[in-house]
């Protein structure tokens, strides 16, 4: 979604925008502008499309000199991606200059206010009327016209706003949307993401809710939206500027996928003792008593919602309480059924996706305890929350999310193992035998990395057929479905998946002579039943690519074979998924599309 960049400091400002948009274009746009306070006031220049088109235009208008400048990517909500939507926005006198990322609800309302007053505007968005709203507010004075203007608006707002009358000063502006400040020997920044302030500072300020941040020559100043001065401090984070390269390979994605089990090592290690054992620590104290639990959701979206499909089959299967998996977006509004014996399970890599932040914020009125699985630590699901499990994905860049993912069906594990040795609903030589498959999963994900060539092998067979059909049972009916998305989301062929045994309810008038069916065949007990689905399609001409484990796969018949290793039958879903990935990934690169920045598509999607 949209990102946010700002800098105030000693360099030209130009280009410590122009690279921070450049860090910030994974999360997804479509135009993309920059406002510079130069000697005769603010320049801003934008353009729709590419960070490309946006360099050209400033070569062809002349550099802005200023060391004092806000940028933005925008992926459009409130208009057409367009020139004259792009961010920055400014007020009709050209006195207040900003970026915005989140939504106005009640811009309608406003703009006619406006309008009525006699400002004219000049684009669609629900930003430009914030600029015009701040500059009719303004009184000379920059922290009473920024607070004055944030209690008339309802929504998500991060701002990054220039004034003309403060030629050194940069204002940022927190609610409901993420914002991140950095102090470094050169100056000061602002960014809605990590990436694009680690380059220069791993000192993070991370704003909360409700607080502004302005920045001057002379220092950092924090305020509360009623204007009252706040004390906050730096924090140092542990990642480094490096996770945001690609180390050597031609995408993010493949770098993330090959980063997977150094991901599960991370992630898994946390919750294993030094004999083996699943130690949740501080973090189980959030579950409460686990006897009092007679209902579980797991709530997430996209391949969130695929980790939550896997984590309800092994739930269920080791705890014996009802989980039901639930999309975000429909389980806010679908009334659902909750108290304080029910235990909420939220998972989101970003930490900010407004679905499954709506869907948290739900859970906890209603009572019900809330558990969530998060990548980004000081994310605003991770803050609310009452208890995390951090997954250790790191940063995650490429739109498609892999590691996150891997590392997401880690901590359900653990979760469940967990769940299971309190209830006592397992027997403890099973207990050991679970834990001992978990400390060697990141061992056979690295195994499952050794399909590379035989992916890419299939994607170069099959990668110019316009449909794909991915089937399984149980797991690998989630497995299907996270597959299927990486395969249409990255390389834009139509892909479905189906629970094996519903395909013949419909679907399968669709198969023809040659469609493209995946089967994923690694739970062992359903095998033969999924087998029966694979020659109803094959009968009808379907070409069959099966992933399965060298246990599993006399059983099958198939056209091409994926092998993955055998595990926990309970953990399949981490090592099936893994050669579908690369499948994807390659069938992608010979469409030639944009693997890591797949169109309309953002990495955080903080709207709802
Ligand atoms: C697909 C993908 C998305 C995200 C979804 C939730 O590859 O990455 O489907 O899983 O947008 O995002 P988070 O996990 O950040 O809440």
């Amino acid at each position: 979604m949209c990102g946010i960049i700002g800098y105030l400091g000693e360099d030209q400002a130009v280009p410590v925008l122009t690279d921070g948009l450049e860090r910030l274009e994974y999360r997804g746009y479509d135009s993309a502008g920059i406002a510079v306070f130069e000697s005769g006031g603010i320049n801003t220049i934008k353009s729709n499309g590419r960070l490309s088109a946006l360099r050209e235009k400033i070569r062809e208008q002349g550099t802005p000199q200023g060391t004092l400048g806000i940028g933005h990517t925008r992926w459009a909500t409130h208009g057409k991606p367009s020139d004259y939507n792009a961010h920055p926005h400014s007020g009709q006198n050209g006195k207040i200059t900003l970026v915005h990322n989140g939504i106005i609800e009640n811009y309608l309302e406003l703009k006619a206010q406006l309008k009525a007053e006699g400002v004219e505007f000049k684009s669609d968005t629900d930003t430009e009327v914030v600029a015009q709203l701040a500059e009719k507010n303004y009184n000379g004075d920059l922290i009473e016209t920024v607070v004055k203007t944030v209690s008339q608006l309802n929504g998500s707002f991060a701002l990054g706003i220039l004034c003309e009358d403060y030629p050194d000063t940069l204002v940022g502006v927190r609610k409901s949307s993420p914002l991140l400040a950095a102090v470094c020997d050169k100056g000061c920044l602002i960014a809605s993401d990590i990436t694009a302030l680690l380059p220069y500072s791993e000192e993070i300020y991370r704003m909360e809710d409700g607080e502004i941040c302005m920045f001057t020559k002379s220092g950092a100043a924090f305020y509360d939206f009623d204007g009252k001065p706040i004390e906050k401090s730096a924090e140092t984070v542990g990642l480094n500027a490096k996770s945001a390269d690609k180390n050597g390979y031609e995408y993010f994605m493949m770098k993330e996928i090959y980063e997977q089990p150094e991901t599960l090592r991370a992630t898994i290690n946390q919750y294993l003792t030094s004999e083996g054992r699943v130690d949740l620590g501080e973090a189980s104290k959030g579950f409460g008593e686990l006897k009092d639990i007679n209902r579980i959701f797991i709530v997430g979206c996209g391949s969130a919602y695929h980790a939550g499909v896997v984590g309800k089959y092994v739930i269920e299967e080791l705890v014996r309480i009802p989980v039901e998996a639930d999309i975000a977006s429909e389980f806010r509004y679908r009334h659902p059924i909750l108290d304080n014996h029910t235990l909420v399970i939220i998972i989101s890599q970003s930490g900010e996706t407004a679905d499954t932040l709506a869907a948290l914020r739900l859970a906890k009125e209603s009572g019900a305890r809330v558990m969530s699985i998060v990548n980004v630590e000081g994310s605003t699901i991770a803050t609310e929350s009452d208890c995390v499990l951090f997954t250790r994905a790191g940063i995650e860049i490429a739109v498609a999310t892999t590691k996150a993912y891997s590392a997401q069906l880690a901590t359900l594990y653990v979760t469940a193992v967990y769940m299971a040795q309190e209830l006592k609903t397992v027997d403890d030589n099973e207990i050991r035998n679970l834990e001992h498959y978990l400390a060697v999963l990141p061992d056979a994900v690295e195994k499952a990395l050794g399909t590379k060539e035989q992916a890419k092998e299939l994607a170069s067979k099959y990668y110019e057929k316009d449909h794909a059909y991915y089937v399984g049972r149980n797991i690998d009916y989630a497995g299907a479905m996270e597959s299927s998305l990486k395969l249409k989301e990255i390389s834009y062929v139509h892909s479905e998946a189906y629970a094996a045994g519903e395909l013949k309810h419909g679907t399968i008038s669709l198969i023809e002579d040659g469609t493209l069916v995946i089967a994923l065949c690694c739970c062992e007990r359903l095998l033969a039943k999924t087998q029966s689905n694979i020659e109803e399609v094959r009968a009808r001409g379907a070409k069959i690519i099966c992933v399965s484990t060298e246990d599993n796969v006399k059983a099958l018949k198939y056209d091409d074979l994926l092998l993955v290793p055998a595990t926990h039958p309970l953990f399949v879903g981490s090592l099936e998924v893994v050669p579908l990935q690369l499948f994807a990934y390659y069938a992608a690169k010979f469409r030639k599309c944009d693997i890591d920045k797949p169109r309309c598509l953002a990495k955080s999607v903080t709207v709802e």
